[in-house]
């Protein structure tokens, strides 16, 4: 494992709140990778922001009749702060509409424009002569040429995923004004990723063969073995980061082109803050640097972006990037257009206390491998059945009998029989098993590892029945309860990265020792003899039918 990680979570468009699937996909498996990372005493960085550029943006300003900038604001507080509601712990939390931002990617333009890295091309493009504006991106929808999809967009159709130029769409139509475009010359900035072939196939297909996902290599080696072309780099619109060389005049940076240099400008910010560098987590080769991203992002972060770094010559180049698949609700694909989504400020004004519940409901089912589906009686029943019924039930029941028996001191243990050893030994393995899945990216199975340890404390006391034995042996119990309160410590460790609320709860609820962390676990104890355990408080509560049903209704209505 190397010392320093630089971890980048996609820049969401600030041109709408985000939602559960952006959650699953992104946000909470890149911060159990964070969290996990910083517990065992790495240095981390982990970088998000908003990402303000592009037509998506101009199109909610032009709908919502108010300016780019008023959109931007808007969305990127109110994501900010879903962020930080649910325990995102970014380090940094930038946005690209930055003046640091703006420099940063103008930088990149400029070097690799003097360094000769792009073409130029004269072509017709697609033109909406009524609104005298250029249709590229989403200011233009067709047919998919790949899928026959008819609502497919310029720059990337959502229903097979494919990424598009628009003069591929089929019937274009502009959707500014409804009609059907003309053609008009105008000239752009081109990356040739024909020339990062070579490259690209001996580092990923050949190199990482092994260690990235399937899904991941499976797109990369279509899209190299389809021909990689020449990419524009800059669009005729004016919402966006201006084109720095003569000729960009009324030009602007492709947001593709700017958005992911948004990690740099990030940490460059960050850097600044907090009178650090921020070049060895760009450009040192011991530095690993993961991009955690949804699949529909592949090409940008395996392909294009990794041209742009090798092409300014001193940028390390992703380590992993371990992309998930897409997460559906109730068996449709998450639409934004539709409303058919749990929108994340909406479900902390329903569960407010419950940030941790959703964590684990979209970990437990993560996209991992495939799509998946969020339903909210799967959410009811882990709520119910895992969260409440094993984790939160093992250490009622412990704290429970710490203060009944102990008034909340911790007793002393006697003699250790062949189950105490198991279930110690079972507790010492626990985060060498959890932290090897992390680390293969596997947090689905990571987390499941974890809420084994809750049922092997749940199984435990079910097993010793301490409350059978307090009258007649209470020299045993004092070890019972010693031995599941170990449990439980291990638990609040182990569970951090995962449910950072309840972990939290938990530790003060255990008044455990603050210096207590991830590898303390297999060298217990963790709680000593003698120590005063804190107030306990319930962990989970049960979700009832009737709050499903509100959520149900909501969704359908
Ligand atoms: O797909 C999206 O939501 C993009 N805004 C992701 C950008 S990731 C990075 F490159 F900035
Ligand atoms: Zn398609």
């Amino acid at each position: 494992m190397s010392k320093r990680y630089t971890i980048t979570a996609a820049l969401p468009y600030t041109n709408g709140p985000i939602h559960i699937g952006h959650l699953a996909g992104v946000y909470v498996p890149a911060d159990i990778y964070a969290r996990y990372l910083r517990m065992r005493g790495k240095d981390v960085l982990f970088i998000c922001g908003s990402d303000e550029h592009g037509v998506a943006i101009s199109m909610k300003a032009k709908k919502e009749g108010i300016s780019p900038k008023e959109v931007i604001d808007k969305y990127h507080n109110i994501i900010k702060n879903s962020f930080d509601v649910f325990g995102i712990s970014f380090d940094y939390y930038g946005r690209t509409s930055s003046e640091m931002h703006r420099e940063t990617a103008q930088e990149f333009f400029r070097t690799m424009h003097d360094k000769d890295c792009f073409e130029t091309q004269t072509t017709e493009q697609l033109y909406d002569a009524k609104e005298d504006q250029f249709l590229a991106d989403r200011y233009v929808v067709g047919t998919c040429p790949k899928c026959n999809n008819p609502e497919a967009y310029g720059d990337q159709c959502e229903s097979c995923g494919s990424s598009l130029n628009a003069t591929d769409l089929i019937k274009p139509k502009s959707a500014l004004s409804g009609e059907s475009p003309s053609l008009k010359t105008t000239t752009h900035w081109y990356l040739p990723l024909d020339r990062y072939e070579d490259f690209l196939r001996s580092w990923i297909l050949e190199s990482h063969k092994s260690d990235w996902k399937t899904n991941v290599l499976g797109q990369v080696k279509s899209w190299i073995d389809d021909g990689l072309k020449p990419r524009a780099v800059t669009r005729d619109l004016s919402w966006g980061i201006p084109v720095p060389v003569a000729g960009g005049e009324n030009k602007v940076l492709y947001v593709w082109f700017d958005a992911p240099i948004g990690y740099i400008s990030a940490t460059k910010e960050w850097a600044a803050k907090e009178g650090k560098d921020w070049k060895p987590y760009w450009q040192d080769k011991n530095t690993e640097l993961v991009h955690f991203i949804g699949k529909d992002n592949i090409v940008f972060h395996c392909i294009i972006f990794p041209s742009v770094l090798k092409a300014m010559g001193n940028y390390i180049l992703p380590e992993n990037v371990p992309a998930n698949e897409f997460l559906n609700l109730e068996g449709q694909k998450l639409s934004t257009s539709k409303n058919w989504a749990v929108w994340l400020h909406e479900y902390l004004e329903d569960f407010p206390e419950k940030q941790d519940v959703l964590r684990y409901v979209l970990t437990a089912n993560a996209p991992e491998t495939k799509d998946n589906d969020f339903t909210w009686s799967d959410f009811q029943t882990r709520n119910n059945s895992e969260l409440v019924a094993i984790f939160g039930n093992f250490i009622n029941r412990v704290m429970v009998l710490m203060q009944k028996y102990y008034d909340g001191i911790v007793p002393a243990p006697n003699a250790y029989t062949e189950a105490d050893e198991a279930t110690l030994a079972e507790l010492a393995a626990a985060p060498n098993k959890i932290a090897q899945l992390i680390e293969q990216y596997k947090f689905r199975a990571a987390c499941q590892e974890m809420i084994q340890l809750a049922r092997l404390g749940n199984k435990y006391l079910a097993d010793e029945e301490p409350w059978k034995l307090i009258k007649t042996n209470p020299n045993r119990v004092a070890t019972i309860i010693h031995t599941a309160l170990q449990v439980a410590a291990g638990l609040a460790i182990t569970s951090e990265p995962f449910l950072p609320h309840t972990a939290q709860k938990l530790r003060n609820m255990l008044q455990l020792d603050g210096n207590l962390g991830w590898d303390n676990v297999s060298t217990l104890p963790l709680l000593r003899t003698g120590q005063q355990l804190g107030d306990s408080t319930l962990l989970f509560e049960k979700v009832e039918e009737n709050a499903i049903s509100m959520q149900m209704t909501k969704l359908t209505t």
